[in-house]
């Protein structure tokens, strides 16, 4: 037998199906394209600028749109800034006044746009961008239903739109809707409809404020669950969904047309007996806020407990380990464990191919 891959990587690692990551990327291109809607990926999924021009690329091939990229933080965009990206969206607000100063600065070169819905934040960072000089765009976030983030749709957000409308520095572009509450729905019925509410709310803020002499048209939305209904809307012009690149135990339950590009490796290093055997990959390793991560080609092994650096697992009858073997899990959230790696290795047709580096892993402040 010839050596295999998992041979030459050190564990835990975390391990790129390439071919899988560009099916993926492929798959949520065709339905940005086929409903004429640009994608703008959300970047907090992978971290890694090399992923983002591939991701390019891949959208040149398939003449696809895929203008600019989201980041969660201001740490993220001032890593994909450095890397050539210079249409970066922060799905997110920047309040605190340190992260704001930053982000004025990075408009000074870049265009960074920002979300807002909250007046005081609104007027700082258009005192801020006019100490410094700087024009800067803004997007309007529309609480459709998560409760997170976001101003009330209708007359609040008109009111808000009002307030931003008078800052000399501030442009407003657009207005952003994230449905993250609807990711659970299994019934695609209700999944349907419950995003088309949701949208619907954006578009009749955008219809509000364009009667009251707004011209907005720029809707962005949508996570890798409901896209596929929200990217259907008549007036979303975008998606902003992340997690289809790579998918993960939790979300291939609902969105099983995104194949799991991404597992950990790692290695058996005892047998305490009674099927029971440690690995070296913890939490340290893998996340678990999503449940404990699953075995790739033994479904019947489970994770019974995760401490920092080990997890115990039992093994079905039929799976019998040796100490030293290699084996791979499919993380049950793929963003939160993503960020605790330094770099990804990237494997083609049974061969490693790349080393990619996780430069925004962190970064969250
Ligand atoms: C504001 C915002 N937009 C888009 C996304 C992308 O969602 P998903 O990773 O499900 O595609 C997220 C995910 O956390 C988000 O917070």
């Amino acid at each position: 037998m010839g050596k295999n891959w998992k041979d030459e990587i050190s564990t835990p690692a975390l391990v790129i199906n390439y071919d899988i990551m560009q099916k993926n990327i492929e798959t949520m291109l065709k339905f940005t394209k086929e409903n004429k809607v640009n994608l703008r990926p959300h970047t907090k999924t992978h971290k890694c600028p090399v992923i983002a021009k591939e991701h390019l690329e891949i959208a040149k091939r398939l003449n696809a749109e895929n203008k600019g990229i989201c980041v969660a933080r201001i740490g993220e965009a001032e890593i994909f800034a450095q890397h050539g990206f210079d249409d970066i969206l922060i799905a997110n607000q920047v309040i605190e006044p340190n992260q704001m100063k930053r982000l004025i600065e990075l408009n000074k070169t870049f265009s960074v746009k920002v979300c807002v819905d909250y007046e005081k934040n609104i007027v700082d960072l258009n005192n801020l961008a006019s100490k410094e000089n700087v024009k800067m765009e803004v997007v309007m976030e529309v609480d459709v239903g998560l409760g997170r983030n976001g101003v009330q749709p209708g007359e609040p957000a008109l009111k808000i739109a009002k307030l931003i409308k008078k800052q000399p520095n501030l442009d407003l572009i657009g207005l952003q809707g994230y449905e993250g509450h609807l990711t659970a729905i299994k019934d695609p019925e209700i999944l349907k409809r419950k995003a088309e509410e949701c949208m619907q709310k954006l578009v009749d803020t955008r219809d509000i404020l364009n009667k009251n002499g707004f011209k907005i048209d720029y809707l962005t939305a949508g996570n890798t669950v409901s896209y596929k209904y929200s990217g259907k809307v008549d007036g979303i012009t975008e998606l902003q969904t992340g997690t289809y690149i790579f998918n993960d135990e939790h979300y291939y339950r609902v969105s099983p047309e995104f194949d799991m590009a991404v597992t950990i490796l790692g290695t058996v290093t005892n047998n305490p007996g009674n099927r029971y055997y440690t690995i070296d990959a913890g939490l340290k390793a893998a996340t678990n806020d999503n449940g404990n991560p699953i075995f790739k080609d033994y479904p019947k092994c489970k994770i019974r407990v995760m401490t920092e650096e080990h997890s115990i697992i039992r093994a079905s009858p039929k799976d019998n380990f040796e100490i030293g073997q290699k084996l791979e899990l499919y993380p049950s959230h793929i963003c939160t464990t993503v960020n605790l790696y330094d770099f990804f290795t990237v494997v083609k047709d049974g061969e490693i191919i790349a080393k990619w580096d996780i430069l925004a892993r962190g970064k969250n402040y």
